[in-house]
């Protein structure tokens, strides 16, 4: 029972060695007194990390919805499981209570039963930050169907790949969605992708921004009317601890997104359990995180780990500008917030507009503060922990990734004394080690290497869906019997870590992982285009931007640049979405290659950041001539 909620630094020590000493024995106490099994599992723990193969609670058989809705029934069914605050802020926010909350995923499990779907089923969900979004997300959980959210900023083409990657045979929608001042025509791009898409039987439609749509007879079906029709109970389907819950696609460095699949017991323990701790969540809290929900950290801590716990979960629609930039400040203070968890992008966006639109709303409600997705730098933390803080309410730093389910390093508040731009320490059963470059784990304190994990925690991905070789070729194959995480990070003197940012072709802008090679796929697409190499360079609100170096054929050099760039950055925006769109793009005579014929990105990363100083030696290049000409133009 006391391991549940860590409330100081000494029992963060003691807590987290029972939990390396005998991990099997902590989950199994964690996950015996905290949730509601249907029947407790055979092993706690088997895992190979050659295989790779993990499994967590064997045998056991549960349904998360029933951990995060029924269970809640008679002690919670007023209080409120959402709250959502609309893009428009004359539009009344809508508290969604826990029992409205079951009825709703009832209501809809019964449609999509009745559209034929079954346990095992994938379902792809393409929908704005409407309640429709949880809602349907619990819903296939609920029957058992394996929902697959993609995030409502990706492309047609986007958006088709992951359809039929994973064979979906449904779509969740809806007409369209807000933005801000904007509106974007969702059912449109869902039109538009399953021209590409043989297996979707069925799109059910939410009604958001009433706009005039096609609908496709047979195919399309408005959900209201069907919700309206359906029974409001549904009995919960009893999955198997380590049957697949969601598939979730994030970049990867080559080719194809990697759809990471996730499993319903481990992930429910251990997203439930940190959500606690890391927010010291406490019941009549009202937490916000600020992620979409087709990010793991909506997934994660927007809808599982808050709803497990009870707690009040804030969904916003809207984004942070509109109306104007106090519209986050304005929200805590409206709905009382307590805990605040967003990404270092939008702090520093919010940094730049200064203080008055922070300072004219009461803040303080506010008790714990939090970032995820990227490394924070010093100045942004400062701004954060002062204008937001007010220097009382302690920074979580949390690092982790869509494959790891829940966060992995973070200080526990009120407990672990924080440290600008450290993530601090391994949560509670996290067992960390850096690398070097032969292999070997760096021992000590004071070093630097490759973020790796020794030991497997509940909520790690199982496999990459379809593709289990390079689930083991990309996590298990770099380092023996370890899970690489692609980051690189330093341990300072006492043992805090602090995060340096991707060792591998992934760059994180704004928060969102971009893998640098479906990029290169999309600019290679224009006819214009021989060859293409694309870095990231630091941004002072992005975090990091995109830098592509292009050369063109021989019979395009003559044409406009301005006009291919913008050719370039449209065709970017149709085949993945505009948040990879480049923000310099340099037309070069070649690329700088060895002699093999491979791309040296490292030179060509030195030149985007403005350090021409660190080339190191060229002259073993196949073509050094070329590098003093990117240099000379470069934007
Ligand atoms: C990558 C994972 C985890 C949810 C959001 C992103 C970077 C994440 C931090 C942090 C420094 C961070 C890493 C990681 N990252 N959190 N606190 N400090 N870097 O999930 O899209 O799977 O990206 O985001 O590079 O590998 P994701």
């Amino acid at each position: 029972m006391s391991n549940y909620h860590i409330k100081q630094f000494e029992e963060y020590y003691h807590v987290y060695r029972k939990s390396v000493r005998a991990p099997e024995q902590f989950w199994e106490e964690i996950a015996e007194e905290h949730f509601y099994w249907r029947k407790k599992w055979e092993k706690v723990l088997s895992w190979d990390f050659t295989k790779p193969e993990i499994k967590w609670f064997e045998g056991a058989k549960l349904n998360i919805t029933e951990n995060c809705l029924d269970r809640h029934l008679h002690s919670r069914a007023n209080k409120t499981a959402i709250l959502f605050e609309p893009n428009n802020p004359d539009e009344p926010a809508e508290h969604i209570s826990y029992k409205q909350l079951h009825e709703r995923v009832c209501k809809l499990a019964n449609v999509l039963k009745e559209k034929g779907i079954e346990k095992g089923d994938r379902v792809c969900i393409y929908l704005p930050m409407i309640p429709e979004l949880a809602v349907s997300v619990l819903a296939c959980a609920r029957i058992g169907a394996i929902h697959s959210v993609v995030f409502a900023g990706f492309s047609a083409s986007a958006l088709a790949t992951r359809i039929n990657d994973c064979d979906a045979k449904m779509v969740i929608t809806s007409d369209g969605s807000y933005r801000g001042a904007k509106t974007i025509d969702l059912k449109g791009i869902v039109d538009e992708a399953l021209d590409d898409c043989k297996g979707v039987a069925s799109v059910l439609v939410a009604k958001r921004i009433n706009s005039d749509i096609t609908m496709k007879e047979g195919r399309d079906f408005w959900l209201q009317p069907l919700l309206d029709e359906a029974y409001n109970d549904y009995t919960a389907e009893v999955m198997d601890a380590e049957d697949p819950l969601f598939i979730l696609y994030t970049s990867g460095s080559t080719g194809m997104p990697k759809g990471m699949m996730h499993t319903c017991g481990g992930y429910m323990v251990y997203t439930a359990y940190t959500f606690k701790n890391v927010f010291d969540y406490r019941e009549d809290d009202v937490y916000w995180c600020t992620a979409d929900i087709g990010w793991i950290t909506g997934h994660s801590y927007i809808v599982y780990g808050p709803l497990a716990n009870g707690a009040t979960t804030v969904m916003f629609e809207g984004v942070p500008s509109y109306p104007d930039f106090s519209r986050f400040w304005d929200i805590v203070e409206k709905h009382k917030v307590t805990q605040f968890y967003t990404a270092p992008t939008a702090i520093r966006a919010l940094a730049k507009q200064g203080t008055a639109f922070v300072e004219k709303h009461d803040l303080s409600t506010l008790k714990v503060l939090g970032t995820v997705g990227e490394p924070i730098n010093e100045e942004a933390w400062h701004w954060y922990n002062e204008n937001i803080g007010k220097k009382k309410s302690p920074i979580v730093d949390t690092w982790w990734q869509t494959e790891t389910g829940g966060i992995m390093i973070t200080p526990i508040p009120f407990s672990t004394p924080t440290k600008p731009t450290y993530a601090t320490l391994p949560f509670i059963g996290i067992q960390p080690a850096l690398m070097d470059e032969h292999g070997d784990e760096i021992q000590g304190n004071q070093v630097e290497g490759r973020l790796c994990i020794k030991y497997p925690w509940p909520s790690i991905a199982r496999t990459i869906w379809g593709n289990h070789q390079r689930y083991k070729d990309t996590y298990f194959s770099a380092f023996d019997n370890m899970y690489f995480t692609g980051d690189g990070a330093l341990r300072d003197e006492v043992g805090y870590y602090r995060i340096t940012g991707r060792v591998d072709d992934v760059i994180i802008v704004s928060g969102h992982n971009l893998g640098t090679a479906p990029i290169e796929d999309a600019v290679n697409e224009h006819q214009a285009v021989a060859e293409s190499a694309i870095v990231g360079f630091p941004h002072d609100v992005k975090g990091n931007a995109l830098y592509g170096y292009i050369t063109l054929k021989g019979s395009s050099e003559g044409r406009n640049q301005d006009n291919l760039r913008k050719e370039i950055n449209q065709l970017i925006t149709d085949r993945i979405g505009p948040i990879a769109k480049l923000d310099k793009i340099q037309f070069t005579a070649g690329l700088p290659k060895t002699r093999s014929g491979k791309i040296m990105r490292r030179i060509l990363r030195k030149i985007a950041s403005n350090e021409t100083d660190q080339l190191g030696d060229t002259s073993t290049l196949l073509n050094p001539e070329v590098v003093q000409s990117i240099i000379d133009n470069a934007l």
